[in-house]
């Protein structure tokens, strides 16, 4: 696959938090609807790497270096404002527990009619006719009943599948997906990496997608970056990357997976 627009470009970025770096001079371009893989052990430096442009890495963090922009604004200079509008919107967020970030006390469809409602003028009969139109495409079923559940009446994975629908809903043209299948069972991880790949094909969006999962980087992307100790150690084509890794770390991040079929 071929992409030409950069949306999003990461220059030379460090980060460090309370004064020490722990992402050193990372380089890298998501396209428009391109998938990138972010991979790398535990304590690697890829949630920090992905909180950075959202401006969301906490008070003792801080990009000491480089610049990330997104269309033609630098995220590292826009003020807090700014920012805010910018997520969600433009820049949507899964994370590992999406599902747990819904409130216990209202059902699932008066928060998505909410979620949509802060975020612009729109009737509550638009924003649940927006909604159903989504569960329909990413083939929800019993619909009505999960609308008019409470979370604790749905299922772990059915919440998480629920907040991911949340951030689509607001239909961003990025969105940030950190391990988000990672507290699922294998056939709901299927449907969440379907789901987004669905995203890609009906809207165009582009993804970057945080995992320990080489079998999910290998089903979805297209790209790949591997971090380790917050340096990136091999970046290019998902294809290339999982086929033929160049450097040693990669390798031996893919020798603890028995086989990788790619089509
Ligand atoms: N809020 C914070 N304050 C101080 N240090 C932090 C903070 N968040 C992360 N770190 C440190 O930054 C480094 C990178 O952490 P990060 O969470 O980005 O790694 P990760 O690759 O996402 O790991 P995991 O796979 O476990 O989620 C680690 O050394 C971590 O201890
Ligand atoms: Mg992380």
């Amino acid at each position: 696959m071929e992409f030409n627009e950069a949306i999003l470009s990461y220059d030379s970025v460090d980060i460090s938090y309370n004064g020490q770096k722990v992402v050193k001079d990372v380089s890298f371009q998501l396209h428009k609807g391109e998938i990138l893989g972010l991979v790398g052990e535990s304590g690697s430096g890829k949630s920090t790497l992905i909180k950075a442009c959202m401006g969301i890495l906490g008070d003792g963090g801080m990009v000491t270096r480089g610049d990330i922009h997104f269309g033609q604004k630098n995220l590292i200079d826009l003020p807090e404002k700014e920012l805010r509008q910018i997520r969600g919107a433009d820049i949507g967020m899964i994370f590992q527990d999406a599902g747990a970030s819904l409130s216990p006390i209202r059902t699932v469809g008066d928060q998505i009619i909410e979620s949509q409602m802060a975020h612009g003028k729109i009737s509550r009969e638009k924003a649940k006719e927006n909604a159903f139109s989504l569960f329909e495409k990413l083939n929800f079923r019993e619909v009505d009943r999960v609308w008019n559940s409470y979370p604790f009446e749905l299922s772990g994975g059915m919440n998480q599948r629920v907040g991911i629908a949340i951030a689509l809903l607001m239909n961003p043209p990025i969105l940030l997906a950190d391990e988000p299948t990672s507290a699922l069972d294998v056939s709901v991880q299927r449907q969440v990496v379907e789901e987004m790949i669905r995203c890609r094909e009906l809207f165009g969006t582009s993804i970057i997608i945080v995992t320990h999962d080489i079998g999910v980087v290998s089903a979805m992307a297209d790209t790949v970056l591997v971090l380790k100790n917050g340096e990136m150690m091999e970046y290019g084509k998902a294809s290339e990357v999982l086929n033929n890794p160049q450097n040693d770390y990669t390798k031996l991040l893919l020798s603890a997976v028995p086989k990788l079929v790619r089509k």
